[in-house]
């Protein structure tokens, strides 16, 4: 085993299991294009303070560059052998430099280094997912604008409940994702504070220059305090929160997939791309993708859980606990990253069975309330229209009649306000058209949030 960088105070070398355990670069080598991003700012920075000569810290960074050319193209593959990615390229650079490698870790402690990497690392995947998250909500937009007069039931307690639209259903998914990259992006923006500088804890006596590092690496400012730089965790706890409420999202509209999709519901289809069959029964094709989006909601709210246990009792400023954030965040941000790329093609290709989503709705009597509301209409208060609608929907339910096929004599026998007209004032299409009220389901109304949600997404 190669000699440990901080030796000098050891008589022994650490013992090889101790080494494993105590070994992040299985899970932190994938930070090595940041943890380079972050050494060549730093580099940069002593070489403009002249904290090292203008000289070295040119040779560090284009030794730094090389590193990364290599690792990129596979030649340099990561010692697994290596206590973490920080140690790893600072040794690889000391390797192929000497003595003016050796310099790059002048007034730099490895806490800031992983605080900065992190930081970085998450920045980006913060982008990513946020378009992802984006591409499902114009995925579903899209949808909905085919579907603005497509009736379905809408539930409650899941009991066919009043009708609305298949449009409006999905809009309602659309707004959850607006809000969902709303919290990315003001995670983000609190999360972009510059650690680097903050040394092990206690800042340094070098002269460097935060702000030009904070400003190289693209953050709003240095992080003002040297012990919160290099132990705060809490934009990891605030980013795999915004996840948990992604993945929390995804996994209801997965529980309302799994549903449409049985033989119970048949609202939909799934592409044949999109599902995958039994191994013994062969009629089965089950929603996989969806069931596993559910279960996987189970483990990123683990991954919070993780970070949060991880850090509730810890003391200022760095202790060795907090290298286990990194499998927890990274394990979530995979695992939202991998959902959402299945998810958003297997919407976009499901059929939708229209006219089993029309029957589901004629059937359950969910143009009961516009019954009581003809009546409301006709003068009557709304407790004694409830009553008699009620009263006429068990009448339907003791004749196999929907309030659709009800006799009028059965109507008029309750009260004598009931004429032939309400039989147009039940009938699901005015029951749907007219919920006009702002948000409601008539097409008229969702075409409204539908521009609106448009004009948000930037379409
Ligand atoms: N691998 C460590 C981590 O992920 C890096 C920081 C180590 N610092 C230290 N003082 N041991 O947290």
């Amino acid at each position: 085993m190669a000699e440990m960088m901080w030796a000098g105070r050891f008589s022994k070398q650490v013992d090889a299991g101790v080494n494993a355990f105590n070994s992040s670069i299985a899970f932190d080598g994938r930070m090595y294009r940041h943890d380079i991003q972050g050494s060549i700012a730093h580099a940069t920075m002593l070489g403009d303070c002249g904290i090292i000569t203008r000289e070295d810290s040119l040779t560090i960074i284009s030794g730094l560059k090389e590193i990364l050319a290599d690792i990129d193209s596979g030649k340099l593959e990561l010692d697994p052998n290596a206590e973490d990615i920080h140690m790893f390229i600072e040794a690889e650079l000391t390797k192929r430099l000497g003595d003016v490698g050796k310099r790059l870790h002048t007034s730099r402690s490895r806490n800031d280094q992983v605080a900065v990497d992190i930081r970085l690392y998450l920045r980006d995947e913060i982008e990513e997912i946020s378009a992802l998250v984006k591409e499902l909500a114009v995925t579903l937009v899209k949808l909905a604008k085919e579907h603005t007069g497509t009736i379905m039931p809408g539930y409650t307690h899941l009991q066919r409940a009043q009708p609305i639209t298949l449009a409006h259903h999905l809009m309602a998914y659309v707004w959850m994702l607006l809000r969902d990259i709303e919290r990315l992006s003001d995670t983000s923006k609190r999360m972009n504070y510059c650690p680097l500088g903050s040394g092990a804890l206690a800042g340094t006596t070098y002269k460097t220059n935060r702000r030009q590092t904070a400003e190289l690496l693209g953050f709003t400012a240095p992080m003002p305090n040297s012990l919160d730089g290099v132990s705060d965790r809490d934009f990891c706890v605030e980013l795999n929160c915004a996840l948990s409420l992604i993945m929390t999202h995804l996994s209801r509209f997965s529980e309302e997939i799994v549903m449409w999709c049985s033989w119970e519901f048949k609202f939909i289809e799934l592409d044949d791309a999109f599902a995958t069959g039994s191994s013994i029964m062969p009629q089965k094709k089950n929603p996989d993708i969806t069931e596993l989006i559910r279960g996987k909601t189970g483990r990123v709210n683990g991954d919070l859980v993780t970070l949060l246990s991880m850090l509730k009792g810890l003391p200022l400023a760095y202790n060795k606990d907090m290298q286990e954030d990194k499998e927890a965040i990274f394990d979530a941000v995979d695992n939202v990253k991998l959902c959402l790329k299945t998810f958003i093609p297997m919407l976009a290709t499901m059929k939708i069975l229209k006219e089993n989503m029309r029957n589901a709705a004629a059937k359950g009597f969910i143009n009961a309330t516009d019954c009581a509301d003809y009546l409301v209409k006709k003068g009557m208060p709304f407790r004694d229209a409830y009553k008699i609608t009620g009263t006429l929907v068990a009448r339907c339910i003791e004749k196999e009649l929907t309030l659709e096929t009800l006799p009028l004599e059965d109507y008029r026998e309750m009260t004598e306000l009931f004429t032939d007209d309400v039989y147009e004032a039940i009938s699901l299409e005015t029951c749907v058209r007219e919920r006009k009220s702002e948000g409601g389901p008539s097409p008229d109304a969702v075409k409204e949030q539908i521009a609106l949600a448009e004009k948000a997404l930037g379409l």
